[in-house]
């Protein structure tokens, strides 16, 4: 069962003005519908690899079953999201990436940009968006279906 949920919307901007945080409500919103009963909390950080890291392994050690974050999976410099996620997992999860891939091509072919990752560390499943509205209502639509189960298995 997926009790607790943590949602890290990763930007340089939002960090500045939350006002402009889009993907992270909109997160919100569907693991809220997927799964009324449990915690959701939700955090804005900037572009900072060290950071986001420092993040993830608190959450980590903090019982959360699922963190879902949100941008910096792309191409600029400042996107390092997936860097700071290979950083704390202990074990990948490719298909994650792979199946979110494969169905946001089929919306368009600017998801060949994103590098977002996925896995374990502990008994936390990590899992990267890339950072907009759109994008994340597409690929929890993609990943729904096997995010009870993921988590039970790490019970
Ligand atoms: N995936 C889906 N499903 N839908 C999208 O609109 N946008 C892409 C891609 N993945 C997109 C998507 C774009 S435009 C970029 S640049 C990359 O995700 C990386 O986004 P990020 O840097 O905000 O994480």
């Amino acid at each position: 069962m997926v009790k607790a949920v943590v949602i890290i919307t990763v930007s340089d901007t939002c960090f500045k003005n939350h006002a402009k945080d889009e993907s992270g409500p909109a997160l919100f919103q569907l693991v809220k519908e997927q799964f009324p009963d449990a915690y959701i909390h939700t955090i804005i950080v900037p572009d900072e690899k060290e950071l986001i890291e420092r993040e993830l392994k608190y959450f980590c050690e903090s019982n959360i079953d699922l963190i879902l974050t949100t941008g910096g999976t792309g191409l600029s410099s400042r996107d390092v999201t997936p860097e700071a996620t290979k950083a704390v997992i202990q074990r990948e999860v490719p298909a994650i990436p792979i199946a979110m891939t494969l169905e946001s091509l089929k919306k368009t072919p600017m998801a060949m940009l994103s590098r977002a990752t996925a896995g374990i560390r502990d008994r936390t499943l990590i899992i990267n968006f890339p950072g907009s509205k759109k994008a994340v209502v597409e690929c929890i639509e993609v990943v729904k279906p096997v995010l009870s189960h993921a988590v039970s298995l790490l019970a």
